[in-house]
């Protein structure tokens, strides 16, 4: 029983202790390579259903991801993980926001349309005002009369500014129905030399429209991390306990949910997170943990793992509760199971540098999360702030005051009902900022690409069987960095520690 007090043993023998590494202590041993950086495969598997282009998540945390971020993550092949400082319907709009920004069809509210008496000008303001050039045009049961775009009405096609739309619209439309892939659509256009294609139902009722304009966009972002119906993918975080919070999110369509705690292994957490996991159809990651023992507890039913006690850059978890677990040996325990279970195993926090996301991945994790690397991003929550001539954004721990007051104070197991009940286990801090998401991420990934070269190997997969580590002394560790010279440009992924 784990409330029994055990035996008495010496006290002394306690400090016969594991020694336990992170980053700083290790290098990948370079090996014999065939392979080129850029022919690296980064691809990998987040959760049981979920396989990412590159192996990365951005953090569940109020100044890293919403859904600016996550769709930003998304598009460019990895996945954004909602926070929870957010009521339950602005979750679900959230959500929403990512699952519509790449949709191939349209949706009927969000058409622009037309009625057949409007007249010209009228419509020719509309879509002015709409950003759009061209709209279907349909009658009062929503049936599609015909499409009007600007050719239609140009003033040498002789159609008068106060003639109707009718008159002026073509009515020869082509449609196509809702299961209408992007290929066949596009082939449609082709065809037919048109630039929309409205999409109807059995009785040519309009439901939604697919732009040229839209399929040439998602074909932008061909690396991009999409569902079965083609929207970007997003993770959502949700509490131990918030069984409704992880319904809502499930059905509006998140692809993953992570349970949101700090400490899992925790029995009541365990049979909330197992609850859950049976009770949707979205996979359900569970977090954080940072021993053998735990993941032993969470493999049984959970579609991944997340691995990270206190190596974040604003917690002080270490400090505060005197527990936690250098990042490098807790992801190698959590990995020597959750391997042997194929349970994905995600490394989260700690990482400053794309040479950390690689030896994470060396340790055993299918994947890295991130919040400081992207906090300081166009795409993250809150503003640009400018402090002596330089450029910051906000970047807080849920554990601080300010965050736990806005609402995530159960990831500590807390509840608190006023400022001075909080004991705090994270800071409030200003990071650089630094631009897109996608230039950060190219340095990331391509580090870490660079890392895969060093060893040779060119999948995840294999890296992480090949992989091999060395101890680097604290000289080894001062030579690892630029030293004996004053750097006078800073390089795009590298900032000195201080
Ligand atoms: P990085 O190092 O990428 O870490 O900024 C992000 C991760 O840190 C965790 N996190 C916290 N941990 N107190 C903690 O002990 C906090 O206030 C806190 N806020 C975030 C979280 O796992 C995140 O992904």
């Amino acid at each position: 029983m784990a409330n029994d007090v055990p035996e008495s043993r010496p006290f002394s023998e306690k400090l016969r202790v594991p020694e336990a590494l992170t980053f700083d202590d290790v290098l990948l041993r370079p090996m014999e390579s065939h392979i080129e950086p850029d022919e690296a495969d980064v691809s990998t598997s987040v959760s049981t259903n979920v396989d990412l282009n590159i192996p990365v998540l951005s953090a569940a945390m109020d100044t890293v991801t919403e859904s600016e971020l996550a769709i930003a993550m998304a598009r460019n092949g990895g996945i954004g993980v909602l926070h929870r400082n957010m009521d339950i319907d602005e979750m679900v709009v959230e959500i929403e926001r990512v699952k519509r920004a790449d949709e191939l069809v349209i949706r009927r509210d969000d058409v622009v349309t037309a009625q057949p008496d409007q007249t010209v000008r009228e419509v020719d303001e509309m879509m002015e005002r709409e950003g759009v050039s061209g709209a279907p045009v349909v009658d009062g049961n929503d049936v599609v009369l015909g499409i009007i775009s600007a050719t239609d009405i140009r003033p040498y096609l002789e159609v008068g500014e106060s003639d109707e739309v009718h008159m002026a619209m073509t009515d020869e439309v082509i449609t196509a129905g809702k299961d209408v892939t992007a290929r066949a659509a596009l082939e449609l256009m082709y065809d037919h030399k048109i630039e929309r294609v409205p999409i109807v139902d059995d009785d040519n009722r309009l439901v939604g429209l697919v732009t040229m304009q839209g399929i040439l966009q998602r074909r932008e972002h061909e690396n991009a991390v999409r569902d079965g119906s083609g929207s970007l993918r997003i993770g959502v975080a949700v509490g131990p306990f918030e069984n409704d919070r992880a319904h809502a999110a499930a059905d509006a369509g998140a692809d993953i949910l992570f349970i949101d705690c700090a400490h899992a292994h925790n029995r009541d957490v365990i049979d909330s997170a197992r609850e859950i996991s049976e009770s949707v159809e979205a996979d359900v990651v569970v977090g954080n943990i940072g021993t053998r023992e735990a993941a032993e507890a969470v493999v049984g039913f959970a579609d991944g793992v997340k691995v990270g006690i206190g190596p974040g850059s604003i917690c002080t978890t270490r400090v505060v509760t005197g527990a936690g677990m250098p990042q490098i040996t807790a992801v190698s325990e959590v990995a020597d199971v959750a391997n042997r279970h194929d349970v994905p195993v995600i490394a989260d926090g700690g990482i400053r540098y794309s040479g950390d996301a690689i030896k994470a991945i060396a340790a055993g994790a299918d994947a890295v999360m991130l919040g400081s690397y992207f906090a300081g991003t166009k795409e993250a929550p809150g503003r640009v702030i400018t402090m002596n001539g330089k450029k910051y954004k906000q970047y807080r721990g849920m554990g601080s005051v300010g965050a736990m007051r806005s609402g995530g104070g159960d990831r500590y197991l807390k509840e608190e009902d006023d400022d001075e009940g909080f004991v705090p286990e994270g800071v409030e801090a200003a990071t650089p900022y630094k631009g897109t998401l996608a230039s950060e991420l190219h340095q990331l990934v391509g580090g870490m690409k660079s890392g895969m070269g060093y060893v040779g190997a060119p999948t995840i997969p294999e890296f992480k069987q090949r992989s091999r580590f060395v101890r680097a002394s604290s000289a080894g560790q001062t030579e690892g960095h630029p030293h004996d010279v004053m750097i006078t440009d800073e390089a795009p992924n590298y900032s000195p520690q201080e």
